[in-house]
């Protein structure tokens, strides 16, 4: 088996993720036999520096000729001043629309060696927290028009948000799938007391239902969300919601596992070919120090090897050894407890690679 990756660096502390991913993926390579070709791209800041563009086209074709895109993250204060059309997020926004990658998984779950550095009462944590937002990330207010103008003297700024019932009702359907696989619970969560594309996307959500009959269907107001992912977060299977609430909502449940640092994502369109990164940022304040946690980018690896490549054992082999790496007391700095071996971005991803079978 051989697979073409994208590659995309990224910025600030994603580079030495993204360096250690890749000899995780190298690792798997060596013991299994596939052989994975790597193509850099540039995105985000270092395009920006490089073009004076976020994602230029050459290297949006890159992205488009691999099998698959490894993303580690992109952004930092030395792009925060620019211009709308030259933010690192553009090229983000930019790669995710131009490849159709409508759906984007992100899943939270308490490894059992980090439960306690959950910021919620054991008790809660306790109850096994296992649930997967499928955030629809094509559409929605992040793809409307924007425009800021001045009216009667006084800037006004807009932001539009719409959805097409067909864009809902193919979210709509990938996370009734997902839901099917996992414990049949989806929750889909809107703003339907205020919002018409809310009305709209409760509408097409129902009729799906009554195609997934054992699939239990909930509705939920987002602002309810908010509050039951901290108060009773094991109620929820899989929740589906639009591009800005998933956004929100995707960061609060990751951060209750205990570390965003080990959160992977996936991004997919109607096809195999598919766009992986932690679902953290850049994290500009520790860039170059060796402390960064490399595992959501390695996590995110065996995602790509499990849903772009079929390649379901290597996934496991990856997933195994960072549980491993977990229970043999290894820690980098933002999941460190007493007690624990604090390990650096290498020595962590040494560990992991060190536990490959
Ligand atoms: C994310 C990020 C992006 C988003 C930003 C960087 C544009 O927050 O992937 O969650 O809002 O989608
Ligand atoms: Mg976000």
């Amino acid at each position: 088996m051989h697979k073409k990756i994208a590659v995309i660096h990224g910025d600030c502390s994603s580079k030495e993720i993204v360096r250690e991913t890749i000899r995780v993926l190298n690792k798997i390579s060596h013991i299994y036999g596939c052989t994975f070709t790597y193509e850099k791209v540039a995105m985000g800041g270092e395009a920006i520096d490089l073009y004076d563009d976020p994602l230029p086209d050459h290297e949006l074709q890159k992205c488009k000729e691999s099998d698959a895109v490894l993303l580690g993250a992109i952004g930092g204060p030395a792009w925060d001043h620019m211009p709308k059309e030259k933010r690192p997020e553009t090229g983000l926004l930019r790669l995710r629309k131009e490849m159709g990658l409508y759906t984007n998984l992100r899943p939270a779950k308490v490894f059992s060696a980090l439960a306690k550095a959950s910021p919620l009462k054991q008790e809660i944590v306790d109850r096994n927290i296992d649930l997967m937002i499928v955030r629809e990330l094509t559409g929605g207010i992040y793809f409307g028009e924007h425009s800021i103008t001045i009216e009667n003297g006084s800037r006004y700024a807009r932001d539009i948000m719409g959805y097409h019932e067909e864009e809902i009702e193919r979210i709509g359907r990938i996370a009734f799938e997902t839901a099917m696989k996992r414990r049949k619970k989806l929750t889909s969560v809107d703003k339907a007391n205020v919002l018409d594309t809310s009305r709209l996307w409760r509408d097409v959500m129902h009729t799906l239902a009554e195609e997934y009959p054992e699939v239990t269907y909930e509705d939920m107001l987002v602002d309810n969300c908010a509050m039951q992912l901290v108060k009773n977060p094991d109620q929820f299977d899989v929740i589906v919601t639009e591009n800005m609430f998933g956004d929100i909502l995707s960061d609060e449940a990751s951060e209750i596992t205990g570390s965003i640092g080990m959160i992977p994502s996936c991004s997919l369109g109607d096809t195999k070919q598919g766009l992986y990164e932690p679902v953290h940022g850049s994290a500009p304040d520790i860039a170059g120090m060796d402390i960064v946690n490399p595992c959501a980018c390695i996590l995110s690896a065996a995602l790509m090897l499990r849903y772009s490549f079929g390649m379901e054992k290597e996934a496991n082999a990856i997933e195994r050894a960072v549980e491993e790496t977990l229970a043999a007391d290894y820690r980098t700095k933002d999941i460190m407890s007493t007690d624990k071996i604090q390990a650096g971005c290498t020595a962590m991803a040494n560990e992991i690679i060190n536990r490959i079978r």
